[in-house]
C-alpha cells in the first residue's frame, strides 16, 4: 500500500504510556494488581469444522497493531513493561501469526507459546487479584475472564479520547477508504452491478470482507432505502437512478466509516443530495468541544425537516415535522456514533468513568451517542433522508399525512435514499474532518 506512513516510532511510546496510566487507574478502582487481556479464541460454526472469522478483543488491539493472534494474551502490571504471551501454533494447515515485528515490539516482554493452554504458565499465579478481560472461551485453566465492570467502565470511557497515535491510524484508514470509494464510484458510473462495485471497492482497498470493519453497504436504486443493505445483486438493474455506498476500511485495528450517495443524472434527486451534503457539512462544523451530541442530532432533524419542506415533500413547519415524528419517517436513525477500534465504538452513552447511562432524547431510539463532545473524541456525522415503504405506510396512517405531498414522495421511492457520512475529530479548535481530508488527498 502506498499510503503515507505516519511516524509510528515517535507516536507509539506516548500511546503506551497513556494506556499504562489508564490501566493503573482502572486497576485501583477494582482493587486489582494485574490486567490480563485475552486476544480471544476462534468460534466454531455449529456442527462444522470451520471457524467464524476471528475478531480480536478490542482491548487487545488497543495496545498493539496485532489483529489476528487468537490465543495470545497481554499482561499489564503497573510499573512494569507489558508482557505479550504470543501464540504461534505448530500448524501446517493454517496461516500462523507472523513473528512479532515492527515499531511496537521493543515495548513488550514477549513469550512465544506453541499451544493455547501454554499461556497459563506466563500469567500471574494467583488470579484472585487479576482483572481478566475477554470472552468466556478464552479461559486457560483457572485464568478465566471476569471482566470487572469497574475496569471496563473506566477503560471504555477513556477510550473515547484518542491518542495522537490512534488519530494517525484513523487517518490512514480514512485514506484507504477514500481511495476505494473513488474506485467504487467509477464502477457505478461504468454501469456495474452491486456485486461488481463491491469487488472494485475491495480491490482498491486491498481488503476483503473479513478485513473490512463492517459489511459494505452497496445499494443501487431503492435498495438504498434499506439502511444496512448487504444484498450485492449480481446483475445491474435495467435503469440505474442512484447509488448509496457505506463502506469503510481498517488500519491496524482502527476503522473508517464512510458513506456517499450519487445520482445517475442531474435533476431533482441530485439537487436533494447537494442540499443534504451542504447540511451535513454544517453539522460537521459543529463537532466542537462542549457541543452536546444529542442536541446536534435534534438540530439536524430541524434542518432536514426544512429540506423536506423546501423540496416539496411536506407542507408543515419544521417544528411540527420534528415534534410529530414526520422528520423521523424520513431520517429514522441517529446522526452518528463514536468511532475507533470498533465501528460503533464504546461509551457513546456513558455518563462517567464510573459507568452510568445518559438517556437518549425521547422519540429518538436509534441515536448511538448522547455525550457532550470533548477534544480527542471521534464521531461520525451521517444524516440521511430515505423513502422507506414501511415507514411511509406508517406515516400515511397518521393525521400529519395530510401535510405530505404523496405524489412527490412516491416519485422519489425509486432513488431509495441518501446518506452522507464523514468521520470527524473534536479538537480544542476547528474540527478535523478525516474523511474530507482523505478524499482531498487521494
Ligand atoms: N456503517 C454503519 C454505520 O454507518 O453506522
Ligand atoms: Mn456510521
Ligand atoms: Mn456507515
Amino acid at each position: 500500500m502506498d499510503h503515507p506512513h505516519p511516524d509510528l516510532h515517535r507516536l507509539y511510546p506516548p500511546h503506551i504510556a497513556t494506556l499504562q496510566a489508564r490501566t493503573a487507574a482502572a486497576l485501583e478502582r477494582a482493587g486489582c494488581d494485574h490486567l490480563l487481556i485475552a486476544a480471544g479464541r476462534a468460534h466454531a460454526q455449529f456442527l462444522d469444522d470451520r471457524d467464524y472469522p476471528f475478531c480480536a478483543n478490542p482491548h487487545f488491539k488497543h495496545w498493539l497493531p496485532v489483529t489476528k493472534a487468537p490465543g495470545s494474551w497481554l499482561v499489564i502490571t503497573p510499573g512494569r513493561r507489558p508482557k505479550l504471551v504470543y501464540l504461534q501454533p505448530r500448524d501446517y494447515w493454517h496461516v500462523v501469526p507472523e513473528a512479532p515485528a515492527g515499531y511496537w515490539v521493543e515495548h513488550f516482554d514477549i513469550a512465544i507459546i506453541r499451544d493455547a493452554e501454554a499461556a497459563r504458565a506466563h500469567l500471574p499465579k494467583n488470579t484472585a487479584r487479576c482483572a481478566i478481560l475477554g470472552e468466556t472461551n478464552a479461559a486457560v485453566g483457572d485464568a478465566a475472564p471476569n471482566n470487572p465492570q469497574a475496569v471496563i467502565d473506566y477503560l471504555h470511557y477513556q477510550r473515547s479520547y484518542k491518542t495522537p497515535y490512534e488519530l494517525a491510524m484513523m487517518r490512514v484508514a480514512s485514506k484507504i477508504g477514500a481511495r476505494a470509494h473513488r474506485a467504487a464510484e467509477a464502477a457505478f458510473r461504468a454501469g456495474e452491478a452491486e456485486f461488481g462495485i463491491h469487488i472494485a471497492y475491495m480491490a482498491a482497498a486491498m481488503q476483503s470482507d473479513d478485513d473490512l470493519p463492517y459489511s459494505n453497504i452497496i445499494a443501487l436504486n431503492e435498495h438504498a432505502a434499506v439502511l444496512h443493505y448487504t444484498g450485492h445483486q449480481h446483475a445491474p438493474p435495467a435503469h440505474i437512478e442512484s447509488f448509496l455506498i457505506d463502506a469503510g476500511a481498517s488500519f491496524h485495528g482502527y476503522a473508517a466509516d464512510i458513506t456517499r450517495t450519487y445520482a445517475t443524472s442531474d435533476g431533482e434527486f441530485h439537487a436533494l443530495i447537494a442540499a443534504l451534503e451542504q447540511a451535513q457539512r454544517g453539522f460537521c462544523a459543529q463537532v466542537r468541544a462542549k457541543q452536546s451530541y444529542p442536541e446536534l442530532h435534534i438540530h439536524a432533524h430541524h434542518v432536514l425537516a426544512g429540506l423536506l419542506k423546501e423540496h416539496g415533500f411536506i407542507r408543515m413547519s419544521e417544528e411540527i415535522a420534528v415534534e410529530s415524528g414526520v422528520s423521523s419517517a424520513f431520517f429514522p436513525h441517529g446522526l452518528g456514533h463514536p468511532l475507533g477500534l470498533q465501528v460503533h465504538d464504546v461509551a457513546g452513552f456513558q455518563a462517567s468513568d464510573r459507568g452510568g447511562t445518559l438517556a437518549r432524547p425521547p422519540g429518538h431510539p436509534y441515536l448511538r451517542m448522547t455525550r457532550t463532545l470533548e477534544p480527542g473524541m471521534v464521531v461520525t456525522i451521517e444524516p440521511g433522508l430515505y423513502f422507506i415503504d414501511m415507514l411511509l405506510a406508517e406515516l400515511k396512517a397518521k393525521s400529519a399525512a395530510k401535510d405530505v405531498d404523496w405524489n412527490r414522495v412516491d416519485a422519489f421511492r425509486k432513488y431509495g435514499g441518501i446518506r452522507i457520512e464523514d468521520n470527524v475529530v473534536c479538537t480544542q479548535a476547528e474540527p478535523e474532518n478525516l474523511t474530507r481530508d482523505a478524499f482531498e488527498a487521494v
